[in-house]
């Protein structure tokens, strides 16, 4: 919905969702922007990047919102994303990852159970999680530096594996506690993005990073 309201506005606003009764929420909510707001339920690791060939143009600049709870969001999808637009510059991202996964699904003091091992290997391209974890088990480094370490691989994935030229991480707490509870990650090809992307994140709450655009949300 802030996606649809803001202005200047995007030209159309593709939003997928796994769950059909979200789908069917926003699909009323959005109905007002007519063909502006395409609403559809899809899994995005199997689903998106078709749905972005169906219904954007392949050489507009392209903004993409990846929002997982924990493990959904697979590298591949990512990677397809960003590669989604033709031109000198990938999609621009914004993800939202809820890092905290990582100190649930990898116990020190115990077996890392497969179907977690799976799961990881999905979100990350490279098991780099092993040695942060074993550097956890060493007392070498807290699990803070752990998450930080972990989005550092992914900032560096970005960069490399995916040739961004502009990346930025930056962690999000709980109120009332200095752990980080999610990161949010940016990358882009374009300078402009960097600019505003540090500027909201040097300035916004740690513990509260909606931006309320006045008006926005009324
Ligand atoms: C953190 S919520 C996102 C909320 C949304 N961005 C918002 O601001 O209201 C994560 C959502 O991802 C959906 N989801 C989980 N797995 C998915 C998948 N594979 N494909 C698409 N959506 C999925 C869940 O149903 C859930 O609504």
């Amino acid at each position: 919905m802030l996606a649809l309201r803001v202005e200047p506005g995007f030209t159309k606003c593709l939003a997928m969702e796994l769950d059909s009764d979200s789908v069917s929420a926003l699909g009323k909510r959005a109905a007002a922007f007519g063909d502006r707001a395409l609403v559809l339920r899809g899994d995005c690791n199997l689903d998106l990047v078709g749905a972005m060939e169906n219904h954007l143009p392949k050489t507009a600049p392209v903004f993409a919102l990846l929002d997982p709870e924990g493990t959904e969001l697979h590298w591949r999808t990512v990677e397809a994303v960003a590669r989604f637009r033709r031109g000198p510059r990938k999609t621009e991202l914004l993800i939202l990852l809820a890092t905290s996964f990582l100190d649930r699904m990898l116990p020190l003091n115990a077996e890392v159970e497969d179907r977690n091992v799976d799961a990881l290997n999905r979100v990350f391209p490279t098991p780099a999680w092993q040695g942060i974890r074993e550097r956890k088990r060493a007392h070498e480094i807290t699990s803070e530096q752990g998450r930080e370490a972990q989005m550092e691989s992914y900032a560096a994935w970005l960069r490399n594996e995916l040739g961004y030229e502009f990346v930025r991480t930056r962690p999000v707490s709980r109120s009332g506690s200095s752990a980080s509870v999610y990161h949010l990650i940016f990358a882009s090809d374009h300078e402009a993005g960097e600019r505003i992307m540090d500027y909201v994140f040097r300035t916004m709450h740690p513990n509260e990073p909606n931006l309320r655009l006045p008006g926005l949300l009324d």
